[in-house]
């Protein structure tokens, strides 16, 4: 069998390559230029890059055969991620596995900078020795300002608090616990932190909001003499508006990881003695480079073998020790969704999910998306996949409402789906069994007990004697063997139910033979 094909256009660990090329057919080619990537992408099941490779549009869309883009790293702003949700693709990344280096660097930058280490190194080396020109500041005693308290703002709030630094934060989009947690102290507004802070350092991802939001403004209203680190992404500190700043003596130092034009070569910053400079290496340690590097092996590995994928970045989060817990449920899910359109043919208007009992109190996202690829399938097939399945149904017109519901008598866990068109509903019902199966508990109003696999059929019959018979002749005489049955009616003697889990596909003839029984109105074959 021929294996999926990865093409990997940066740097990844000997041991992240290793794995992926006992797994997979790789081309490592780091440095590939543009043009080439654009003539070769077609042939590639996935793509491998760090944060030099845009992965745009006009890549996506010549990449025909993508179906994974691994950012072996954190930063996702080199990657149209819509553009690759419209196409199906996953963009998987590794935001745990550098972010301590991330941290450490950061820490390096503010004291390199804060006390000339690198400029009095030089000095030195250069065969000179004096002190006063690299007289530095302590950070004891003096404020943070921490812009952006996530992984790594968090981690280098803890380690600069051990510094005895007062620390403040400024993020808008966590709870206050954060901050307690991480002994910061809030601030409401950006501009009230620039106000207090000595020292300012960054750690937002790189969008429009965050381009640029320390900028001449905030860097006017800043403490005479402050003190800047960028170790996130270029930009988020504005180049020119420091370069002024720098002139003017209105900041004291900088120290930079990261600028707005990568490769940086040329840029002006690198003219100010007080700018300590590195060529972004945050993420540029022995331990974050294995981490990173095994990490988006192991993911793309996944995605090609249509695995989970946990750090999926078009899909909802799923910590690597929910998998286990999720997986039959969503496995529940797909299935509940793709009896629709094996039973009608109308489109839907909208679906309504009720999650019932213990899964009621879970993260119930991923479960909705795994019903509406489960229900798109048979009209999409594989055009549709976890990443692109709720961006369709919204194409498609069908609104989706989620709802917690009360736990059911009898089950721990219930997860009951309503599907209405104009002038159909489908009510269905399933749970797991005792030892973790999908099963379908309500079709329509009858108590069943259909196991969605393999092929089953569903009739609608009168209730009365001599229709079980017939019915379940028409199998025998077509060597079709029955694996299990269920007969269900809400009213004696008014129209019932009969299911049937089966070993093998139903042909046309048998299914015209099933139809033309006396009392049964109604024949639906269904695959899983
Ligand atoms: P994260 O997502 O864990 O945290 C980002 C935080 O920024 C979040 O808490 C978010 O709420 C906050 N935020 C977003 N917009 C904001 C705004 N407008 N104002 C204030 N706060 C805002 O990300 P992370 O893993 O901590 O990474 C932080 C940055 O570091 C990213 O830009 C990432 O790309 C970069 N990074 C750089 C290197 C490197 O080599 N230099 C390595 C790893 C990560
Ligand atoms: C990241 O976002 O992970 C860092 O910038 C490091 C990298 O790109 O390798």
């Amino acid at each position: 069998m021929t294996k999926p094909k990865v093409l990997i256009s940066e740097r990844v660990s000997e041991k992240g390559l290793a794995l992926l090329q006992r797994e997979l057919d790789v081309n490592f080619r780091d440095g590939i230029d543009r043009q080439e990537l654009l003539e070769i992408i077609g042939d590639y099941d996935a793509l491998i890059v760090r944060s030099v490779t845009k992965v745009d549009e006009e890549l996506v869309t010549a990449g025909k055969k993508l179906k994974v883009v691994g950012r072996a790293g954190n930063g996702i702003d080199n990657i149209d991620v819509p553009a690759c949700t419209r196409r199906g693709i996953i963009v998987a990344n590794t935001p745990d596995s550098n972010t301590i280096s991330a941290a450490e660097q950061t820490i390096g930058l503010l004291i390199s900078s804060s006390r000339n280490i690198p400029q009095a190194n030089a000095f030195v080396k250069g065969g000179k020795w004096d002190r006063k020109p690299f007289r530095g500041v302590e950070l004891y005693g003096k404020t943070v300002g921490i812009v952006g308290l996530g992984r790594i703002g968090s981690m280098v709030a803890e380690r600069l608090a051990s510094f005895n630094m007062k620390v403040i934060a400024y993020d808008p989009y966590i709870p206050d616990e954060r901050f307690v947690r991480f002994g910061a102290e809030k601030k409401n507004t950006l501009e009230e932190l620039v106000r207090e802070a000595d020292f300012i350092t960054v750690h937002t991802p790189r969008n429009q909001e965050t381009m640029g939001m320390i900028g001449r403004k905030e860097l006017a209203i800043a403490k005479d003499g402050v003190r800047v680190i960028n170790c996130a992404r270029g930009g988020i500190i504005n180049e020119q508006a420091l370069l002024e700043a720098l002139e003017k003596g209105k900041v004291a130092s900088a120290g930079l990881d990261v600028f707005e034009e990568e490769p940086a070569e040329n840029n002006p910053l690198f003219e100010f003695k007080n700018v300590v400079v590195t060529p972004h290496l945050g993420a540029d340690t022995k331990e974050a480079q294995e981490r990173v590097g095994m990490n988006i092996a192991e993911q793309v590995i996944k995605a090609l073998k249509g695995e989970m994928v946990p750090n999926v970045v078009n899909l909802p989060t799923i910590l690597r020790q929910d998998l286990d817990f999720f997986r039959p449920f969503i496995e529940l899910c797909e299935a509940m969704g793709s009896f629709y359109y094996q039973i009608e043919k109308a489109p839907i208007d909208r679906v309504e999910i009720t999650y019932c009992g213990e899964i009621a109190n879970h993260d119930k996202e991923i479960l909705t998306i795994a019903f509406l690829k489960g229900l798109l399938t048979p009209v999409l097939s594989d055009r549709v996949n976890y990443v692109n399945a709720r961006m369709l149904a919204e194409e498609r017109g069908i609104k989706v409402y989620e709802k917690k519901g009360r736990k059911e008598k009898g089950y721990i866990n219930l997860i009951k789906v309503k599907i209405y068109n104009h002038n159909y509903q489908l009510d269905i019902a399933g749970t797991l069994t005792a030892t973790g199966e999908p099963v379908i508990v309500d079709f329509n109003g009858y108590e069943t007990d259909i196991l969605p696999v393999g092929h089953v059929v569903i009739a609608v019959n009168e209730d009365r004697p001599r229709i079980i018979g017939p019915f379940t002749t028409v199998f025998g005489d077509a060597g079709i063997n029955i694996a299990m049955m269920r007969v269900a009616r809400k009213v004696k003697g008014e129209v019932a139910l009969m299911v049937v889990n089966v070993d093998a596909e139903v042909d046309s003839d048998t299914l015209a033979r099933l139809k033309a029984i006396d009392g049964i109105s109604n024949v639906k074959v269904l695959s899983f």
